[in-house]
C-alpha cells in the first residue's frame, strides 16, 4: 500500500484528495491546523501549521521510518484582489511566507522520507505563470506562485539526478474558500483529474509544472 502525506488537508482540495486517494487505495496522512472535516476519513491526522518551522520538525520526527511514496504540499492563502503595490506590507508577508517559503521549507524537511521511486508535489497555480498572465488581479497570490515555482525549479536543479518525480500541479479553478463560489468546477469534478495526472506522472522523474489533465503550464 501506498502512503500520501498531505499537507493542508482540512478543506477544499486538499480534503478532496485526501478522500481520492484514500478511496483509490493509498493510506492518507493529511495535516490540519486545528480539528477538521479530515477526521471523518479513514486517514492518519496530523497537526500542522505549515508556517511553524518547529512543527515541521516535530512532524518530520513523529514520520521518522516511513516511508512516503507521495508528499504533497497544498496549503495556501489568497490575497486581496489589488495592485501590489497598495497591500498591507504585513499581508504581502503573511501571503508569501505561508505560499512560498513555508512550502519550500516543508520540502527540504520532509524529503528524507520520499523514495527514489516517489512523488514531491506542490500545488501551484496557472495564475503562477508569467506566461499566461494576461489580465493581472490578485497580484500578490500571483507572484506568491510564480516565487514557488521558481523556488520548486532551484529545488529540481540542485538535485539534477535525482530520480524522484517533482511537480508543480496547476489544479485549475475550483470552487472552494480560496477558489471563490463562481469556479467553474467543484472540488469533488476537480480532484479526480489532479490525481489522475500525479499517479500517471509517479515513477516516471523529472520536473514539471503541469494541470490537472497532465498538459504542461508555460513559465
Ligand atoms: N481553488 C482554486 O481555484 C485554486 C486554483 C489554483 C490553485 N489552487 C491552490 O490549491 C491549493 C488548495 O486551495 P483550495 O482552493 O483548496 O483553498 P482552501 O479551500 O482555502 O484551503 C486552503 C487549505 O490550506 C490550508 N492552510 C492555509 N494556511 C495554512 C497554514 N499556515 N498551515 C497549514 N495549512 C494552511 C487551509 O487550512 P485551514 O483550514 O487550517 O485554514 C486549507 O486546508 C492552494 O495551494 C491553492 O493556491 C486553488
Amino acid at each position: 500500500m501506498k502512503t500520501a502525506l498531505i499537507l493542508g488537508a482540512s478543506r477544499g482540495l486538499g480534503l478532496g484528495m485526501a478522500k481520492e486517494f484514500q478511496a483509490r487505495g493509498w493510506q492518507v496522512i493529511g495535516t490540519e491546523r486545528s480539528p477538521s472535516d479530515l477526521r471523518t476519513l479513514d486517514v492518519t491526522v496530523e497537526t500542522l501549521d505549515i508556517t511553524s518551522q518547529e512543527q515541521l520538525a516535530a512532524l518530520r520526527k513523529r514520520l521518522d521510518g516511513q516511508t512516503i511514496d507521495l508528499l504533497f504540499v497544498n496549503a495556501a492563502v489568497a490575497s486581496a484582489d489589488a495592485p501590489a503595490a497598495s497591500v498591507e506590507t504585513q499581508d504581502f508577508v503573511d501571503v508569501m511566507v505561508t505560499n512560498v517559503l513555508s512550502p519550500m521549507r516543508a520540502v527540504e524537511t520532509l524529503d528524507d522520507l520520499v523514495p527514489p521511486t516517489g512523488t514531491i508535489a506542490v500545488m501551484s497555480s496557472r495564475q503562477g505563470s508569467i506566461a499566461m498572465n494576461t489580465n493581472a488581479g490578485y497580484e500578490v497570490y500571483r507572484a506568491s506562485k510564480s516565487a514557488l515555482n521558481q523556488l520548486m525549479r532551484c529545488y529540481a536543479v540542485r538535485r539534477e539526478n535525482d530520480p524522484r518525480t517533482l511537480l508543480l500541479v496547476n489544479p485549475g479553478h475550483v470552487q472552494t474558500e480560496l477558489g471563490g463560489p463562481g469556479a467553474v468546477r467543484t472540488v469533488e469534478e476537480a480532484v479526480p483529474p489532479v490525481v489522475d495526472t500525479v499517479e500517471k506522472r509517479a515513477g516516471q522523474g523529472g520536473f514539471f509544472f503541469v494541470d490537472y489533465n497532465d498538459q504542461v503550464v508555460p513559465w
